[in-house]
């Protein structure tokens, strides 16, 4: 069987003769995902915690966020809960939403992003974080976002019922390297930086010169990009060079993890 265009991820499943176009719902699996990549609090979720955290220290008030590709975690929210004005999620696959729908109901067997909120009020001060604390910054990661919205990467428009330059914040995290093989790199960033309004802050994170990423059963090809693509597609697209800041996380040893590092990066729109 040939690999075939799909607007989500394509998936090798069953060794290197059967690529084959990956019914997205049928084959990501959000819960096997989340345990896979954030059962354990370690040196790398450290890492975003803290990218994040100083991500949103300098961030106005009424922003209001989109995050493009959220999957079905939640951790990216929680430094961004208490500065931003709204946050709008993004996906392909309405079981990634359901799975952040089941955590906004609090339902029984849902992951617990407790530790990592844990972690994140600790760097917002070190202080005693108490549970109240916690459950009090879990309500409010529910009361901001406020809407699920299906985007497809490589389209044009990568969300149909948003018009460009509609967030001050523009998040994407491990999506922009499922970009489908047959579009142009810079092309499909260009039509997602373009939902960022002038002034924004776009916030992202990559899997680095990484061919595939395994989830469960399942290896989900991806573009090899690095940090070079974006240096020098963001300038193009009205990011001045100097707003630009990135750091490379090496892939912690012991894990077994299937990339050699990521990328945070960050910059804003002039
Ligand atoms: C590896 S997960 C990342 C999830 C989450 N952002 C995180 O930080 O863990 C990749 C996400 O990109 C989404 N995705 C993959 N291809 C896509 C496409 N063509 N259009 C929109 N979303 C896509 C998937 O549904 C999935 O939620």
């Amino acid at each position: 069987m040939s690999a075939t265009r799909s607007t989500g991820f394509r998936s090798e499943v069953n060794g290197a003769d059967s690529i084959q176009e990956c019914h997205t719902t049928k084959n990501f699996q959000p819960a096997v995902y989340v345990k896979q990549y954030y059962e354990y609090l370690g040196d790398e979720n450290r890492a975003i915690l803290e990218f994040l955290w100083r991500q949103f220290q300098s961030c106005p008030e009424s922003a209001d966020m989109l995050d493009f590709g959220c999957g079905p975690t939640i951790y990216q929210f929680i430094a961004a809960a208490p500065k931003v004005r709204t946050i709008h999620v993004a996906d392909s696959l309405v079981t990634n939403f359901e799975a952040i729908q089941d955590w906004m109901a609090a339902k029984p067997d849902v992951f617990s992003w407790r530790e990592y909120i844990r972690e994140t009020l600790v760097l917002e001060d070190p202080s005693a974080v108490s549970c109240a604390d916690i459950r009090e910054r879990e309500q409010l990661i529910k009361q901001k976002i406020t809407r699920f919205l299906h985007c497809n990467l490589g389209a044009s428009p990568p969300i149909a019922e948003v018009a460009e330059a509609s967030y001050d914040v523009l998040m994407t995290n491990y999506c922009l390297e499922f970009l489908p093989a047959h579009i142009d790199f810079e092309a499909g960033m260009a039509q997602v930086l373009s939902l960022l309004r002038s002034g924004g802050r776009f916030i992202l994170q990559f899997l680095r010169r990484t061919p595939d990423y395994p989830v469960g059963d399942h290896r989900f090809l991806c573009r090899r990009i690095d940090e070079d693509d974006f240096l020098r597609i963001l300038p193009k697209c009205g990011f001045a060079s100097p707003t630009i800041e990135y750091q490379i996380v090496e892939a912690e040893d012991g894990l077994n993890r299937p990339y050699e590092s990521f990328v945070m990066m960050a910059a804003s729109k002039a």
